[in-house]
This record gives C-alpha cells, sequence and structure tokens, in this order.
C-alpha cells in the first residue's frame, strides 16, 4: 500500500489581493514589496502544491473563461460541461454524489463522460505541462505518466518514491485504470477515459496560462483555479505596465531567432512576439519581410549579418540536446560571420537563451514558463532593460559568463532578488512520504 502520509500543508500568504491591491500604484515594485509584509496580517491560506484534490464541493465557485479561446464551460447543478473549442469535444463531468453519476455515462466521438472529483489520474509527459497539476495542489492523485522526461521535481520525486507509475504507451489498455488520462497531442488514438488539454493551441502567454481552470474542474478546485489565475494575470499586467514604463525615445530591437538544418529563421510564433511586445521591446520582425536566411548562401549570410548589427538583444531559441554545452561560441559558429564588430548585442551581453531551468536536458519553459508567464515576462525585461539586479528564472545570458548552468538544483535566489515577481510554484513543497 503506497499512501501518502503527512502530506505537508503550508499555510501560505495568499497574494492576490495583495497583487490587486498595488495595480493602481504608479510602482507595483515597491507597492507589492511593502504589500507582502502587509498581508502578512491578512489571510492565511493552505498551499499544498503535491496536496490531495480538494474533496468539498461549492457549486458557487465556477470558473469563467476571460482570456482563453480554445475552451468554454457551463454549469449545471450536478455537472458540468467542458468543452474544447480544437476539436470540438465536450466532456460531461458529473459529481460523483448525484444520481447521475451511477446512471450515466458517454463515450462518443464528440462527447465523454468523467465523474468527478477524480480520484486519480494519468499523464501522458510528453510535451505536457504538469506544473499546472502543481500549482493546483493535485500532483498526489497523479498515479501514472508516459515518460520520466518531465522537468518537474516533484513528479520525479513522487516518480522515485513509487507514487508515480510509468505507463508504456504502447500499451495503452492500461490507461483504463485511471479516472482520466490526460494527453495534449489530440491527434492520438482516444479511449474513453482520455481528456485533451492543450494550452499550447493558444496564443498569447496569458491564454495559455488560464488552462489552469481546465484542470481545476476535473477536481472540483474552481476557487484555487481562479485564485491562481488572477494573481498571475495581475503580477503579468503590471509587469508589464512597467515594462513599458521603461521604454525610452526608441524600444529595443530583438531578434528571437532559431537555427536548424542550416537555416536561421526569425520567430513567427505569436506567443513570442507577444512577449517582446509587453516586455517593452520590438520585434525585429517589424521591419524585414525575410524570415530565413540559409548561411550556406553569401546573400543570405550578408542580409543576416546586416541585420543583426541593428538588434539591441537576442534570444538564441535552437534546439540542442545538451543545453549546458550552447555557449556564446556555438551561436557565433552557427552565424558563420567572421566579422562580429558590429554586434552591439554582444558588446552589451544581451544573448539569450531560455534554457536555464532544466532538468536532464528537459527544459521547464515548455512546463512551468507555460503555467506561470509572468516569470517569463520579468526576464525577458532584465533582458531588454538590464538592472543586473536580479536573478532569472528561464532566460540564461550566454554572453555574460558569470555563473554556470545550475542544473539539478535549480534556481533559489530569483524569489529574494527581486521584490515584483511571485513564482508561485516557490511558494509550496513538494508532496512527501513520512
Ligand atoms: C514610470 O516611470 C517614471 C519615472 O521613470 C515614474 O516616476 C513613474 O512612477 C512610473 N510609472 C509607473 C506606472 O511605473
Ligand atoms: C466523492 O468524492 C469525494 C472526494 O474524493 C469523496 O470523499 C466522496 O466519498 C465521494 N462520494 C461518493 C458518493 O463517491
Ligand atoms: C483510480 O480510481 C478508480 C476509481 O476510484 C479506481 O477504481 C482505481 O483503482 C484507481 N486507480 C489507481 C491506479 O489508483
Ligand atoms: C542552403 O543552401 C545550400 C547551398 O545553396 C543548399 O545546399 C542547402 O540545401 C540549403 N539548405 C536549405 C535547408 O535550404
Ligand atoms: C558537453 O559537455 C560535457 C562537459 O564539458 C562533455 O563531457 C560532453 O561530451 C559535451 N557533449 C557534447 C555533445 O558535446
Ligand atoms: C548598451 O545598452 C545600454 C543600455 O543598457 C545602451 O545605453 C547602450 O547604447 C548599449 N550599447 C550598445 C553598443 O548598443
Ligand atoms: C537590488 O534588489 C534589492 C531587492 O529587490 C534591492 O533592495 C536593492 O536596492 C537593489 N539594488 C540596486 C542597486 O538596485
Amino acid at each position: 500500500m503506497r499512501a501518502i502520509e503527512g502530506l505537508l500543508a503550508f499555510p501560505k500568504i495568499f497574494i492576490v489581493e495583495l497583487i490587486m491591491a498595488s495595480s493602481s500604484s504608479p510602482n507595483c515594485f515597491s507597492a507589492i514589496a511593502g504589500g507582502w509584509l502587509k498581508l502578512l496580517f491578512w489571510g492565511v491560506w493552505l498551499w499544498t502544491c503535491g496536496g490531495r484534490a480538494a474533496s468539498t464541493v461549492k457549486p458557487s465557485e465556477i470558473s469563467k473563461v476571460e482570456d482563453a479561446q480554445n475552451f468554454h464551460m457551463y454549469y449545471g447543478q450536478t455537472f458540468k460541461v467542458v468543452k474544447n473549442a480544437m476539436d470540438g469535444h465536450s466532456y460531461l463531468l458529473i459529481q460523483n454524489n448525484s444520481r447521475m453519476a451511477s446512471r450515466t455515462k458517454y463515450c462518443t466521438s464528440r462527447i465523454k463522460s468523467f465523474v468527478i472529483p477524480l480520484s486519480n489520474y494519468s499523464v501522458d509527459t510528453d510535451l505536457f505541462p504538469v506544473s499546472f497539476f502543481e500549482l493546483l495542489g493535485l500532483l498526489s492523485s497523479m498515479k501514472g505518466m508516459t515518460s520520466e522526461s518531465v522537468a518537474s521535481e516533484c513528479v520525479l520525486k513522487l516518480y522515485e518514491g513509487g507514487e508515480i507509475d510509468i505507463i508504456n504507451k504502447s500499451e495503452p489498455q492500461q490507461f483504463s485504470q485511471f479516472s482520466a488520462h490526460f494527453i495534449s497531442q489530440s491527434d492520438h488514438p482516444q479511449a474513453c477515459n482520455f481528456a485533451n488539454f492543450v494550452p499550447f493551441s493558444e496564443e498569447t502567454p496569458l491564454q495559455r496560462a488560464e488552462w489552469i481552470k481546465f484542470l481545476g474542474v476535473f477536481a472540483n478546485v474552481e476557487s484555487r483555479a481562479n485564485q491562481v489565475y488572477n494573481a498571475i494575470k495581475a503580477n503579468y499586467l503590471c509587469l508589464n505596465r512597467v515594462a513599458l514604463n521603461k521604454t525610452k525615445s526608441f524600444k529595443p530591437i530583438v531578434a528571437w531567432m532559431e537555427f536548424y538544418d542550416g537555416v536561421w529563421s526569425f520567430t513567427q510564433e505569436a506567443l513570442k512576439l507577444k512577449y517582446v511586445e509587453d516586455a517593452g521591446g520590438e520585434n525585429v520582425d517589424n521591419s524585414i519581410n525575410k524570415m530565413t536566411y540559409n548561411i550556406s548562401n553569401p546573400d543570405d549570410l550578408d542580409q543576416l549579418h546586416a541585420i543583426l548589427c541593428t538588434v539591441d538583444v537576442v534570444i538564441d531559441g535552437t534546439y540542442t540536446s545538451e543545453p549546458v554545452n550552447y555557449t556564446q561560441s556555438t551561436f557565433l559558429q552557427n552565424i558563420n560571420v567572421e566579422d562580429h564588430s558590429c554586434f552591439a548585442f554582444l558588446a552589451n551581453q544581451s544573448l539569450w537563451r531560455f534554457d536555464k531551468r532544466i532538468q536532464n536536458s528537459i527544459l521547464d519553459w515548455f512546463d512551468g514558463a507555460v503555467s506561470q508567464p509572468q516569470l517569463v515576462l520579468a526576464d525577458l525585461t532584465e533582458a531588454l532593460f538590464p538592472t543586473r539586479n536580479y536573478t532569472s528564472t528561464y532566460f540564461r545570458n550566454i554572453a555574460r559568463l558569470l555563473k554556470s548552468l545550475s542544473h539539478r538544483h535549480l534556481s533559489k535566489a530569483s524569489l529574494s532578488s527581486t521584490s515584483l515577481v511571485f513564482n508561485l510554484r516557490k511558494q509550496c513543497k513538494c508532496p512527501q512520504k513520512t
């Protein structure tokens, strides 16, 4: 019998009101820092990132979708319907204490039913941001996953402690032992208990983060999902206002680019372009019309060289299986131009990658950064308007060789070194066995 006993329940200050209260203040940095202390006397909120799913159902607590485009929710007396606008599927979620729960079961191509709150679930961990479950306090009901390639320390600990089993994807019948199996790639064949969770289908950082509400409804933890999203959104918007206020006569020009198969491309991903704008920068994208440059082609190389002479900040999103080994010299090799003298972003040490937080070479960028976009925005703001007094969470400067990468021991400094951004994951502890 493997039960998680003695889950740590940490009384935690809850910060929503605080951020809300400070959001009208001209300088939310200091307002939040001051409010943090004030809040110590306000309310205390139970915060266990790995805790058991809440079991009390208060029908008055509902989630409303404000920003996300690709899911909708409807509430009945004893059931909820979540509609996934990407694939047109609806999930009928039936409260376990209702008569309907034992009588009704749907599994058609359009509608599936689940009895909630889920007693357990499994996750297809290929590109699945499990941090959403962490923020909801639902990790202890996670009983299966498809691989150990996850960036979440808490999930890895649970796996190592035997709480989570690895399920082989080639034996899909194994997933039927769980109340639900969450997947993020909807093109796969789907059994009756599969539910599609697709935050990556959204275009903006906040839209993606709001998918926490989608998972919340399966466990009746709407109020927590709402609180987390409200806190993240308020913090994001606050950071955004501060960043835009930093812009002086002109905005720093940012090239977010990737190298693949001999070709450099400037990103066209809406999400990344939006992050740059929200951090007070301007995308190089707005001023050029050619997006890809083949470094074996001399004309392309000249043009790329010229463009790079005009940018202030470069974000190199090139994929590599060994992020730790990707350095400034790797970047320069990939760029393939000999004369770097005009590269202001090098002189100014403004060359970044988003692989600072990793776990066995798995990037938390695709996990924790999806559920907490305010951390990304804070990092980017520092990249664009350096204070040198802020420890980034996701972004790693490969031009400034001060520190080596922290792999196993993830950075603990970011909360203390900055007073404006909140990392909700650091407010909580992994579930522990006793
Ligand atoms: C904007 O910046 C100015 C000076 O740099 C400061 O006085 C003002 O409070 C800032 N406003 C906000 C909203 O941060
Ligand atoms: C419904 O779920 C809750 C929380 O998991 C559980 O405590 C309760 O016993 C369940 N009720 C029924 C009728 O299954
Ligand atoms: C998951 O919950 C269901 C329903 O309560 C139960 O029948 C099943 O044994 C549980 N599975 C695991 C792996 O805990
Ligand atoms: C890049 O250019 C070289 C030389 O012209 C060519 O052989 C190669 O196929 C091109 N690469 C791509 C991805 O188009
Ligand atoms: C990465 O760096 C480590 C240590 O410097 C080295 O042992 C390893 O071979 C490198 N990997 C690759 C693929 O270059
Ligand atoms: C470096 O950045 C500073 C502001 O951070 C700016 O004033 C300066 O012009 C930049 N230098 C170059 C060479 O771009
Ligand atoms: C650096 O940050 C700390 C904490 O936010 C702050 O107290 C300190 O004044 C800052 N230092 C500078 C030089 O801005």
